[in-house]
């Protein structure tokens, strides 16, 4: 065994027993499903007795009219929203200030998050920055010290399962280095998922967005965690997204699959806010931050290659999961996972990747694996060879 594994045994030790004694929270407080129920949370705000909400979104979404679909939940209420549409994909600090500062000059009481985990994450860290002192920045190196402005999220992708979870990825202005902020206070108040908001989101978002969901369930079953019901919740949205992610790239304007994609992130979700991710989203982050590529196309990209490595450690779990999706061993659902990939036009590999920026990404990859609950403990040598065989051939 070595130092590493060692060091890494005796973190998770002390992981289990933290999270005996504080597990984490597996929901949010309340969630709206159905045609219209973004309407529903908008009646839901005005009842809590708030006056005054920050709408944090992007442009695409004010330009397709989803954001307007949205505020039309509010006309029978007393909430007044004011609309910050500036967030962009992989959001920084400085972008989540932009958000506060409109948060501040407008006095507003409570926060609601439109679009996909970008918008979720960005209004986590400004719903923090609402209520405590000191520059965003600090908050990715302290803890926060008040609870962080009342927060609701509606997603308009099925993928992130950020309207589950109790963290945020925001990136560095200079470096665009991820930072991971959690604490359950984070989690969002309550959220609406809406099949009527996703059925005109293309089809090559849906793949990639559906495929981090499938991640975010595969990587919470294999966890060496297992807390809580993350496997229960796991098993659910992988079944979904087996079924339904070809019928949503193929027909997105099907209610039915988009609601059945919506819960299962919803589902995923849930069950990485037990036990986090593992070594697919340490590199994938990598690949985000450096070449830009979106977070569903690299975890999909990623995800057969660490499921290979894990083969010893997580074979059991491998095996019980093939067995949901109609395949006999762990080895004919790694095949079935990039099959999956395949379908839904997901390529094998990465044209902007750059041997020049191996020795980087391997060192921030295997250092952010370091302190998931993945079965196995990705050397730098194992991660070397994963982004070699993302290279074009
Ligand atoms: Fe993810």
């Amino acid at each position: 065994m070595t130092w590493m594994q060692i060091k890494h045994n005796l973190l998770f030790a002390f992981a289990r027993v933290f999270l005996t004694i504080k597990p984490r929270r597996s929901a949010t407080y309340q969630v709206f499903g159905g045609d219209n129920s973004s309407h529903q949370l908008g009646a839901y705000i005005g009842r809590q007795g708030f006056k005054k909400l920050l709408i944090v979104t992007d442009k695409p979404l004010v330009d397709l009219g989803i954001v307007q679909q949205v505020l039309a939940g509010l006309e029978n209420t007393a909430v007044e929203s004011f609309v910050f549409d500036g967030v962009l994909p992989d959001p920084t600090f400085s972008v989540c200030e932009q958000g506060l500062a409109v948060y501040h000059d407008n006095q507003c009481d409570s926060i609601l998050a439109i679009g996909g985990g970008s918008s979720i994450d960005a209004a986590k860290l400004i719903a923090i920055g609402a209520t405590n002192s000191g520059d965003l920045l600090s908050f990715a190196a302290k803890k926060f010290k008040e609870d962080p402005a009342p927060l609701f999220a509606i997603p308009t992708t099925s993928g992130t399962g950020s309207e589950a979870t109790a963290g945020a990825v925001i990136s560095n202005d200079g470096d665009h280095k991820k930072s991971i902020i959690s604490d359950d206070r984070m989690l969002p108040k309550a959220s609406a998922l809406d099949p009527l908001l996703l059925t005109g989101l293309p089809a090559h978002i849906t793949a990639a967005t559906g495929m981090d969901a499938l991640t975010h369930a595969i990587e919470a079953y294999i966890s060496e965690l297992n807390f809580g019901d993350c496997r229960e919740k796991g098993a659910a949205a992988i079944k979904i997204i087996f079924e339904q992610l070809p019928a949503a790239y193929e027909n997105g304007a099907d209610k039915g699959v988009r609601d059945a994609m919506s819960n299962a992130a919803y589902m995923a979700g849930q069950a990485i806010n037990q036990v986090n991710v593992g070594n697919v989203h340490a590199i994938a982050h990598q690949l985000g931050a450096i070449y830009g590529i979106p977070h569903g196309l690299a975890n999909a990209m990623v995800l057969p290659h660490v499921l290979k490595l894990s083969l010893t450690a997580a074979r059991t779990e491998l095996t019980e999961i093939a067995q949901m999706v109609g395949c006999n061993t762990a080895e004919e659902f790694i095949a079935a996972v990039t099959t999956l990939s395949e379908r839904v036009g997901i390529p094998a590999t990465a044209e902007k990747l750059n041997t020049k920026d191996f020795d980087l990404i391997v060192e921030r990859a295997v250092a952010e694996g370091f302190g998931y609950g993945s079965p196995h403990l990705m050397t730098a040598e194992e991660c070397h060879g994963i982004l070699n065989k993302l290279l074009p051939q």
